[in-house]
């Protein structure tokens, strides 16, 4: 099964747990807590919780936070991870200098 509507069929009743504050997206400062409650608001796919929250949008890119951020949404809709679509990446995939674009113009 992959990312589809049926997705949004079952509505999660929110509840909270003792490991809600834990850091989960370090660069974002994003939790456990707050993932878990962007699911119970309807964010379903990896895409809808990065757009809601900007996990994976901060200096790694979600290199250290997309596998947890991508188990968390998985338990919480009660499917296996793999089931879930991959955020894409954007580039620049690291911060540049913009000195040090320029001189890549002038070359
Ligand atoms: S830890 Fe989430 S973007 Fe870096």
């Amino acid at each position: 099964m992959k990312e589809h509507e049926n997705l949004r069929v079952k509505p999660i009743q929110w509840h909270s747990e003792p490991d809600d504050d834990l850091i989960i997206c370090r660069c974002e400062e994003i939790t456990k807590g707050e993932i878990r409650k962007a699911v119970c608001d309807g964010m379903v796919t990896i895409k809808e919780i990065r757009r809601y929250l900007r996990t994976g949008m901060g200096l790694c890119q979600g290199q250290t936070c997309g596998k947890l951020v991508k188990g968390i949404v998985a338990k919480e809709l009660g499917v296996k991870p793999d089931d879930l679509e991959p955020a894409t990446g954007r580039a620049p995939v690291r911060p540049v200098e913009m000195q040090v674009l320029g001189k890549e113009s002038e070359e």
